[in-house]
């Protein structure tokens, strides 16, 4: 078991973050400006909210979110949140309403974990894909996407069939990175265009 109460969860609680993946986010856009102000983000996998909060501080931007479960207590005029899964069809055309195209798309979506390693890794790996096939038509030119991915020996092999598609591609653990988690964050920017 970790340690719930830890320093990013007590600090988020006290800036009044809803995760404390929100420092993730936070470090990951001071690194590498992955959206500014007046960008429409998309955020998969984006429940409780924290991520959304931190794109919600540019004070222009505009945030698409999805999630399988709800968001709660996040009203703004500039948050569009839609419950689904973003590997289904139904939840893609609601996404695509709310706006056809983005600037910046993040993902920090990952699959429940199942205590095997292994297959966690697999199933992230795979989500991944689908999440970047759809990310494909809808990233502006020029546009960054961030996915977190959990460690293993296809992280590779994902990580060069997406990068092809950007001038640029950093892997890196934020600080508010669990010690024990298997997760990485790769940053991604200047999307060459959709060629389809
Ligand atoms: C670590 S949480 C995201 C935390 C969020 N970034 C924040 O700051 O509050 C991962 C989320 O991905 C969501 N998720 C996993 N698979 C998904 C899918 N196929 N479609 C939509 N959301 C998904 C989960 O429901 C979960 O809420």
């Amino acid at each position: 078991m970790y340690d719930r109460k830890d320093a990013f969860y007590k600090k988020a609680k006290m800036e009044g973050f809803k995760s404390r993946a929100a420092y993730k986010l936070l470090e990951l856009n001071k690194k590498h400006a992955l959206f500014r102000s007046g960008d429409t983000v998309l955020d998969i996998g984006c429940a409780p909210g924290g991520w959304v909060q931190v794109v919600l501080q540019q004070k222009k931007s505009i945030v698409v979110g999805v999630d399988l479960l709800e968001v709660m207590n996040l009203e703004d005029t500039r948050f569009t949140f839609i419950q689904g899964d973003i590997t289904e069809q139904a939840t893609v055309e609601q996404v695509l309403e709310a706006a056809p195209v983005y600037d910046c798309v993040v993902s920090d979506a990952a699959p429940n974990t199942s205590g095997s390693k292994l297959l966690d890794h697999v199933n992230s790996v795979d989500l991944v894909r689908l999440i970047y096939s759809f990310t494909k038509k809808v990233l502006k030119k020029g546009g960054n996407f961030t996915f977190k991915v959990f460690e293993g020996e296809d992280r590779s092999d994902l990580v060069k069939d997406i990068k092809k598609d950007f001038d640029f591609c950093k892997m890196l653990r934020p600080e508010a990175t669990r010690k024990k988690s298997f997760e990485m964050y790769i940053v991604l920017k200047g999307f060459k265009g959709n060629n389809e």
